[in-house]
């Protein structure tokens, strides 16, 4: 029987959760098939950005761990590269994992494809057209370096298709026959899987914030466009501040460390402001059950974040996007999700006319059967099977 050896490559907080689901189907369905390696970039560092996951989700703890840290763009994701290649040339495998759209995930992409070693790409085909973003080219070259490509939604795969890459190509796949599916998002399978076990274990979290289900609006910022633009960051701030106080509702804020640290060295009289306020519940990062837990117990989701805009659609919560456009087309078609970029009136008007009808809204099953990580590991062994 053939046995693969794979490595995961990871480095942000999204990425690690990811991994998880390949994880837990690999010591599942696949344990005598394939062999796990993981590289940790080291891109994200802090225990509630990494180390928290690792221990939370019973993930393969990573092999190597880069430490290559905060840094600009460049320096960063070449760091990464010089590192991830080094470990690609002692441990020579079948194929290199990558996920979603980070430096990480480009590091992986560019290392590997040059060594001629087989990239898989998960959460391929997502496009914001916006080149301005780092995800947005990350997420071009990672595609344009792979053999196998997943993309998660219809959307995504209709997007690989536009770029030239054909659903009719036969196999032996390579880099330049590559091969496209459309799977459904192992993100759901995630979701499935921790949202019992958050509800367990994580019983008594809510009453430490002193909320109350369904009652509190779950917020995350954490984007550069918000972040690094202190007058969008004061914009949405400052409106969901009064938006709280107009309809008495607490807003739980799991902030990234890029917008604390925005927030303490630019905008210091008026982050203390908002920590004043009774209503706004600034808290560090938390780990993924009890996001799980916040998300599915909250009334409505405000974000920026990727991740999380899916899991509102998992748990059925209106959400509000604080951008201009979105990967995750579908959910705005929906209806669910509205992109209300930092523009106040849209915040406001947005959020009063969901705070009025939240139960009545419809949220089909677009992202898959919760199964999608055994998919995809089945779709990995046949690939080298045929070669
Ligand atoms: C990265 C990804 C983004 C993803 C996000 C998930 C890129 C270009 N961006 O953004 O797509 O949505 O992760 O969370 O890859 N920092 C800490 N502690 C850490 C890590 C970062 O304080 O452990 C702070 C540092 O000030 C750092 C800043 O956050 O400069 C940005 O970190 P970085 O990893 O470059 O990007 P993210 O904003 O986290
Ligand atoms: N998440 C978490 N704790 C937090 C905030 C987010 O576990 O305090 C999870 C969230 O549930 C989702 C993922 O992190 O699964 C999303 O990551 P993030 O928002 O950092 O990045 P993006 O998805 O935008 O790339």
């Amino acid at each position: 029987m053939q046995h693969i050896k794979l490595v995961n490559i990871v480095g942000a907080r999204p990425q690690i959760i990811k991994a998880s689901a390949i994880s837990r189907a690999i010591r599942l369905h696949f344990l005598d098939k394939i062999t796990e390696i993981t590289i940790h970039t080291g891109q994200h560092y802090d225990k509630e950005l990494s180390e928290i996951f690792f221990d939370e989700l019973e993930i393969h703890k990573p092999d190597y761990n880069l430490g290559v840290g905060s840094a600009h763009h460049g320096r960063q994701t070449s760091m990464m590269i010089t590192g991830i290649e080094e470990v690609l040339l002692k441990e020579k495998p079948d194929c290199v994992l990558l996920y979603g759209d980070t430096n990480s995930t480009l590091a992986g992409a560019i290392a590997a494809s040059k060594l001629h070693f087989t990239v898989i790409h998960i959460e391929a085909g997502l496009r914001s057209f916006n080149k301005s973003m780092p995800e947005e080219l990350n997420r071009i070259m990672s595609d344009h370096s792979s053999t196998l490509l997943f993309a998660p939604t219809n959307a995504a795969f209709k997007n690989l298709m536009s770029e030239g890459f054909r659903p009719e190509n036969s196999p032996p796949y390579t880099i330049d026959n590559p091969k496209i599916y459309f799977t459904g998002d192992i993100m759901y399978d995630n979701t499935l899987f921790f949202a019992e076990l958050a509800e367990k274990k994580k019983a008594s979290f809510l009453a430490t914030l002193s909320v109350e289900k369904d009652n509190y609006i779950l917020v995350t910022i954490h984007r550069d466009i918000n972040t690094d633009d202190t007058n969008r960051l004061k914009t949405i701030l400052t409106t969901l501040k009064t938006l709280a106080e107009k309809h008495s509702v607490p807003l739980v804020m799991p902030l990234h460390p890029r917008t604390t640290t925005s927030l303490k060295t630019r905008l210091p009289s008026f982050y203390k402001n908002l920590q004043e306020s009774r209503l706004l519940k600034i808290i560090l990062p938390v780990s993924f059950l009890e996001m799980t837990l916040l998300e599915k117990n909250s009334r409505m989701i405000i974000t920026d974040s990727g991740g999380v805009q899916k899991e509102s659609h998992f748990f059925r919560k209106p959400c509000l996007v604080l951008r201009k456009e979105t990967e995750w087309v579908e959910l705005v078609k929906n209806g669910t999700a509205v992109l209300v970029d930092a523009d106040s009136e849209k915040i406001t008007s947005e959020l009063d006319r969901f705070m009025k009808q939240s139960s009545d809204l419809d949220y089909p099953g677009f992202y898959g059967n919760g199964k999608t990580a055994e998919f995809i590991l089945k779709e990995i062994m046949m690939l080298f099977e045929k070669v």
